[in-house]
């Protein structure tokens, strides 16, 4: 297996930077989120937005991916193509996802919006969905298995009555886009590598309604939806393993 790369400070400083620009994108970004705006028009904004601040989409290009941000609206899961033709209307959930690289490296960031006013049981959803994302963060310190992070997600989104998505997962990252260790959002105890300073990897975690099963658009190639066509949220932040335990490198603090 691939081995599990230990930043430097100066990496580490270049991935914070470069997490605090993703960050501050969908900051800049969520304020165009609402009913009548398309997901290509967002992807506008993003694109402008990163460009103006010295750095790229990380995604523009990425094995073919045409955008510079995924947007993923109501049963789509993940790795939504933004489109002038996908109009955001009142009471719809979004997942935007954003990944930029600053000086050669990489932070990556999603969180959900909320399109005007949305039910109570979609809003149950992204409150259980960002809890996921900080319990997952809670077991980031040396020494810890990376399978106690897939642990304590699963482990609360199933008490919650939802189910965990096990086809994509979080990932290291930081002088690429995606890096080893792959992070599992549904794991065993005390499972699989375990946690050093200098390390940096994502956690982004995918919770559903419904079915976890995913199901790739035929057509063009990413778009993944539930197969029951329930809804599904995602938070992701980009972690870094401190000697005291973690830092979130996509967390704004100004
Ligand atoms: N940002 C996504 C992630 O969290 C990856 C998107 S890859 C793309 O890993 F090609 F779909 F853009
Ligand atoms: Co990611
Ligand atoms: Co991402």
């Amino acid at each position: 297996m691939e081995e599990i790369l230990i930043k430097t400070p100066e990496q580490i400083e270049g991935i914070r930077r470069s997490g605090q620009l993703a960050a501050k994108t969908l900051d800049f970004v969520g304020s165009f989120v609402k009913p009548g705006v398309t997901t290509g028009f967002l992807d506008d904004k993003i694109e402008e937005f990163i460009v103006k601040n010295g750095a790229v989409p990380a995604t523009k290009g990425y094995n073919g991916f045409p955008k510079s941000s995924c947007i993923s609206p109501n049963e789509v899961i993940c790795h939504g193509i933004p489109s002038n033709e996908i109009v955001l209307k009142e009471g719809d959930i979004v997942n935007i996802d954003i990944t930029t690289i600053l000086n050669g490296y990489y932070g990556d960031t999603s969180r959900m919006f909320a399109v005007g006013e949305i039910s109570p049981d979609a809003k149950d959803l992204i409150d259980v969905t960002k809890h996921c994302l900080d319990l997952g963060i809670e077991q980031v310190w040396p020494g810890n298995y990376f399978g106690n992070i897939g642990f304590v997600i699963s482990r609360y989104a199933r008490v919650k009555g939802y189910s965990v998505v096990y086809e994509f997962c979080g990932h290291g990252v930081g002088l690429h886009f995606h890096e080893a260790p792959q992070v599992d959002h549904t794991a065993r105890r005390n499972s699989g590598e375990i946690m050093k300073p200098g390390m940096i990897f994502t956690i982004e975690p995918m919770i559903n309604q419904g079915r976890s099963s995913a199901v790739v658009d035929k057509n063009d190639g990413w778009t993944a939806r539930t197969i029951d066509k329930k809804l599904s949220a995602q938070f992701e932040h980009t972690i870094l393993v401190t000697p005291e335990g973690y830092e979130i490198l996509t967390e704004l603090h100004e």
